[in-house]
């Protein structure tokens, strides 16, 4: 249940000095490290800097440790986690895993999905089976329609980047699992600031970058394999760390890892797992269900107030107070003739957002407070 106050909020905001320094509503193209972000990165960049990475080991159990805390974000266990650089490679790499060579492939996706999600998979063949967004609304009866006899998965954002539609995984997983066929999540906009419980959502596979809602900085996405999909697919890339026994050092044939950490074939950005970590912690502490109900709180408030305004939302929003039972995410899509030159002019007054699909996108994250939507607003009416 919600019951943090507005103090509590005024303090969990100390931690952003981003949010001091301008009314940043640009989570869901970059969100700002919160101090023990910062701090725990920087003492492991300052430890190479000081001392050399002699201590090896202790980076890597650092990894292991930030792997346990990820799965436990989502309800996975360390053994289905493993990262990529990008939501684009991991998308590739399910790609490449879900195809069955010889054969067509098809998957079915929204119309809207952000390019990682739909590149990838044309260019390993599939045909894309999109569905339509209708008044910014994704239908879970149109993604069925999209499963054909070809069909390797059904693919959806849990919030969109452009418009926030969230998905409802729960009645979309049960809808895949029904049908027999993988259910493919893109977690980008979601992760950290909305639940996530990847098995009631009968997720067979999940990516999600780091550097916006997880608040983590550049340079990981966590993806989620399910061991069922582990079992009945195979890992489309090896490298020297893909193997249970890293050290042997030799041309022995050796056996690939059953587990999701096989994907980090070789040695990764050791450092960004002590932002990761950190930001991990972070959310945990405050917990993803307050985060997520004061993004509701917040980001309705803020729909109502452009409704009163007179400014046309984009965006699909349904009245749900409770976050639970609505489609509605930070993401806001207000519509404007300029986005480019509006984006411009805001960016010069310190309020940062992003011009996306005909509209500015303001994003809103649990940092933020009702001064920085009461200076937007007062920003967008000056714009005209
Ligand atoms: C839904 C979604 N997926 C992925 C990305 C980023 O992809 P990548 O990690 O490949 O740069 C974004 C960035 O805007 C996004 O909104």
């Amino acid at each position: 249940m919600y019951q943090l106050d507005d103090s509590f909020w005024s303090e969990v905001r100390l931690k952003f000095p981003a949010a001091s320094n301008g009314v940043y509503l640009n989570t869901a193209a970059v969100g700002p490290l919160a101090n023990p972000v910062y701090d725990s990165y920087h003492s492991h960049i300052l430890h190479m800097n000081r001392v050399g990475d002699w201590n090896y080991t202790r980076a890597i159990e650092n990894m292991e440790r930030t792997r346990e805390k990820v799965a436990a974000l989502m309800g996975a266990e360390a053994c289905d986690i493993g990262f990529a650089p990008n939501t684009s490679h991991a998308m590739n790499l399910l790609a490449m895993m879900f195809k069955v060579s010889g054969s067509d492939n098809s998957i079915s996706m929204p119309d809207i999905e952000f390019p990682s999600s739909l590149y990838p998979f044309r260019y390993h063949g599939y045909q894309l089976n999109l569905s339509p967004t209708i008044n910014g609304r994704i239908d879970c009866d149109q993604l069925i329609k999209g499963v054909d006899d070809n069909n390797r998965a059904i693919l959806a954002s849990h919030v969109q980047f452009s418009n926030g539609f969230r998905m409802d995984l729960d009645e979309l997983g049960a809808r895949a699992e029904g049908l027999g066929t993988p259910f493919i999540v893109n977690a980008t906009q979601s992760l950290g600031s909305f639940p996530i419980d990847v098995k009631k959502s009968k997720i067979s596979a999940l990516t999600a970058s780091c550097h916006k809602w997880m608040g983590a900085g550049y340079g990981l996405s966590v993806v989620y394999v399910s061991k069922e999909t582990r079992e009945k697919t195979k890992w489309p890339l090896m490298g020297w760390l893909s193997v249970a026994q890293e050290d042997l050092f030799s041309a022995e044939d050796v056996k690939i890892k059953e587990i999701t950490s096989a994907i980090e074939t070789g040695v990764t950005p050791l450092s960004n797992y002590y932002a990761l970590g950190a930001s991990v912690d972070l959310i945990t502490e405050i917990g993803v269900e307050n985060i997520a109900t004061r993004i509701q709180t917040l980001s309705t408030q803020f729909a109502d107030r452009l409704a009163t305004e007179g400014f046309e939302i984009l965006s699909f929003r349904d009245q749900e107070s409770e976050h639970s039972k609505s489609h509605n995410s930070g993401n806001i899509l207000i519509k404007n003739e300029d986005p480019e030159k509006a984006w411009e002019i805001l960016n010069k007054k310190g309020i940062y957002l992003s011009p996306r699909r005909g509209g500015l996108r303001v994003s809103i994250n649990y940092f933020n407070n009702t001064s920085d939507l009461d200076q937007l607003i007062l920003a967008l009416k000056e714009l005209g």
